[in-house]
């Protein structure tokens, strides 16, 4: 790894990213351009227009990110997501790979939000201490790892319907609030009494899996039935269920594992009640929780660039790289 430059993209979703990695631990450059202007009339993410977005930013982000450089290696997230924006991250790698002799590298998107929580604001990383339980809390996905090592995985449950992003997002359309939803709704938490309104804790006894859809259906009727509605309280109410929610899958999968550590990754790991309730509960077990750092919470490419480095020095990185819209985790084989 050493002096060795990887370019990394990143075009699943809503953010069309590209970064430097330098000797596998230095963010040299972490470039990311938001859709969010785009989307946020629609209060969701209008595949046709990210692809559009993406085709039309992708060249200037990697300008952006690699100024001079030349990489050693070119990495892109090729699965899970939007499959237009897939394809254009995966155009996008394959010319820059020829262009530059440089070998290609696939890495699975919910693998990069995992391995973001080693990212620390210094050239060094803070490892991850195994085996672990991994949350990854986006808008698209809710999934619970036993994670024994490097590429060393077992899913232990995810959700059958609504990512816990996907509700904050569906609340806060609900209540006309803006887009994305979860700062939206975890902002006006923050004014509100979390005690207010009974929402369902969708626990799911006996498994792993999640389901929130039932949690916003609940809201909408709250919001059907009532007058004089105080968002604040809907918001502080609705915030409290899926954190505890959350917070008591994860800690009973790491004492059922028998694990010390937790790391949660994803958008909604920016979430400051999810933060704070999981190391207090976790502790309470003495487990240690960890958190992505907020500002690589939500998608990235720096996360993708860490995650192809680990591909390197596990011998996991080379193989044909096709795009896969519903990747699922995959445990890594030398190849
Ligand atoms: O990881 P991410 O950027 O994109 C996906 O891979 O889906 O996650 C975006 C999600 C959105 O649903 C957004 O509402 C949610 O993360 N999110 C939050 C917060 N900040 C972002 N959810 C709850 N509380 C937050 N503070
Ligand atoms: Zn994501």
């Amino acid at each position: 790894m050493k002096d060795s430059l990887i370019l990394a993209l990143e075009t699943t979703c809503d953010e069309t990213s590209a970064a430097v990695l330098k000797n596998g631990s230095e963010v040299v450059k972490n470039v990311v351009y938001t859709q969010i202007d785009i989307h946020k009339k629609y209060a969701g993410v209008v595949p046709e227009l990210a692809s559009r977005a993406h085709a039309a930013k992708i060249a200037g982000v990697v300008k952006e990110a690699l100024g001079p450089l030349k990489p050693d290696y070119i990495a892109f997230a090729n699965g899970p997501g939007l499959p237009g924006g897939l394809l254009v991250g995966r155009v996008a790698a394959e010319t820059l790979a020829e262009f530059y002799g440089a070998p290609i590298i696939g890495v699975n998107h919910l693998e990069g939000h995992l391995y973001a929580c080693e990212l620390t604001s210094t050239p060094k990383l803070d490892p991850l201490e195994f085996p672990l339980i991994s949350l990854i809390v986006s808008g698209g996905h809710t999934e619970l790892w036993l994670v024994k090592g490097y590429g060393q995985y077992k899913l232990l449950g995810k959700t059958r319907d609504d990512a816990a992003g996907e509700a904050f997002d569906k609340v806060a359309k609900l209540l006309g609030l803006g887009y994305p939803g979860g700062p939206q709704v975890s902002a006006q938490a923050l004014k509100g009494d979390s005690k207010a309104i009974k929402f369902p804790r969708p626990f799911m006894p006996g498994t792993f899996e999640f389901s929130f859809s039932g949690l916003k259906t609940a809201v909408s009727y709250y919001l059907r039935d009532h007058k004089d509605i105080n968002i604040a309280n809907v918001c502080a109410s609705f915030q409290t269920a899926v954190v505890e929610t959350l917070v008591k899958k994860t800690v009973e999968a790491a004492k059922k594992y028998k694990v010390k550590y937790i790391a949660v990754g994803g958008g909604v790991a920016a979430n400051e009640l999810l933060k704070s309730t999981m190391i207090e509960e976790a502790k309470k077990a003495g487990i240690k929780a960890r958190f992505v750092d907020r500002r690589l919470s939500s998608d990235n490419a720096a996360m993708i660039a860490l995650c192809a480095s680990k591909k390197l020095q596990y011998g996991a990185a080379k193989g044909k790289i096709n795009i896969n819209p519903n990747m699922t985790l995959r445990n890594w084989k030398k190849k």
